[in-house]
């Protein structure tokens, strides 16, 4: 068994390295191999996904993953970009299924921006399709006209065979669930949205059991804020499910609680926090390292099928939270500040106190 470890940029390496704590812990006998990604791949190999690094991600059974990214990248070249190293470390390795739990700890309800009875008892997952869409379809690029006036384009593109994947892997994921799918597009504007509700709702009578019903992007939105609780699996685009899972993380508290798996064709998967490199509070110990934990719980689950010690490192957080431990972005007044150093420490004793 050998995982993968790209820690990244920013806060990439601190939520990874106690993740990494954790997985000694759980794991002591797994084969761990690190390469650079993002800015760090940059800084070592002038890419931001070097050749080694693919190759490990190729090898590797799973791929723990932190965040890429630093200030002022916008205005590099895409191919210099530190997030096209993710990109496509996603795309080479046709991870398209992206699940997004949004789970409310019953600790951190007081840290939600919403009303504790809107956000009590929530669990859904968000499921984005990672491999097609408008951030890969062509043509694409900032041209100019005849008229000399500069114009930029990006299409919206998925084969049938796209969504067919992406649909089944949303009914699959709802039969261990509650057993409903909601389906977001734009299918009253997009011809490519028609298309994805269309075979939706074909693949949709395969699995008679599971519920399905479909939202337009803009009502979905509004009702994960008002009524969250009526999800179980949402499913949808690339660009979408981009902007309804960090919506769906301010439901919950912090974007610093929330992990994330993308998954392909076989079990390998790749495992990272939602959140990016954060570089505002990078190097300072403050950011939230569980959702790089809880991470590495969805990768126990799915990529080396141990759900038990998946559970135990997820208790292990409960625990953690239930003993008042918080980092900055979820404190609240009567309970305990720490680290990111301490909060991974935290966790560690939790799961050896078991
Ligand atoms: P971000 O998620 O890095 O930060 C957004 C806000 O949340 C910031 O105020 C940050 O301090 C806070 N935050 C994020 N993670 C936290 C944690 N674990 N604990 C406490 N607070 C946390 O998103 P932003 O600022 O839009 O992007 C920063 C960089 O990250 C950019 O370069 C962006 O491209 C990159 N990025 C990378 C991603 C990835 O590697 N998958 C995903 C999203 C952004
Ligand atoms: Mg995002």
């Amino acid at each position: 068994m050998k995982i993968a470890i790209m820690a990244g940029d920013g806060i990439g390496p601190e939520v990874v390295a106690q993740a990494v704590k954790v997985l000694r812990h759980v794991l002591p006998q797994a084969e761990t191999e690190e390469a650079p990604v993002g800015l760090a791949g940059i800084e070592t190999r002038g890419v931001p996904l070097p050749d080694e690094t693919l190759a490990l991600a190729k090898r590797a059974d799973a791929i723990l993953f932190g965040a890429v990214g630093g200030p002022d990248e916008a205005s590099l070249p895409r191919e210099q970009r530190p997030g096209t190293g993710l990109l496509k470390l996603r795309k080479e390795l046709t991870l398209f299924a992206n699940f997004r739990p949004a789970f409310m700890f019953p600790e951190l309800i007081g840290a939600s921006t919403l009303k504790p009875e809107i956000v009590d008892g929530l669990d859904l997952v968000i499921l984005r399709e990672l491999n097609g869409d408008i951030y890969f379809g062509e043509p694409r690029g900032i041209e100019t006209g005849p008229s000399g006036e500069r114009y930029g384009i990006n299409t919206m593109r998925y084969t049938e065979s796209e969504v067919e994947r992406i649909a089944h892997a949303a009914f699959q994921a709802a039969r261990r669930r509650r057993g409903k799918v909601c389906s977001v597009d734009k299918a009253n504007v997009l011809e490519t949205m028609q298309l994805w509700r269309e075979v939706m709702t074909r693949v949709g009578r395969e699995y008679p059991d599971v519920e399905l019903s479909h939202l337009f992007i803009d009502a979905a939105a509004m009702t994960l804020m008002r009524a969250p609780k009526q999800f179980d699996v949402i499913v949808t685009g690339n660009m979408f499910g981009d902007i309804l899972s960090d919506a769906a993380a301010m439901l919950t508290g912090s974007i610093g609680m929330l992990p994330s798996a993308s998954l392909g064709l076989d079990r390998k998967g790749l495992y990272e926090p939602v959140h990016g490199s954060a570089p505002d509070i990078a190097g300072q110990d403050i950011a939230n390292p569980l959702a790089a934990i809880l991470s590495f719980a969805m990768l126990l689950r799915e990529s080396l099928g141990l759900e038990d010690k998946a559970q135990e490192v997820e208790s292990a957080v409960r625990s953690v939270l239930a003993g008042g431990y918080r980092t900055a972005d979820i404190y609240q007044p009567g309970t305990h500040r720490v680290g990111t150093e301490e909060m991974g420490d935290a966790v560690v004793q939790a799961l050896q106190a078991r």
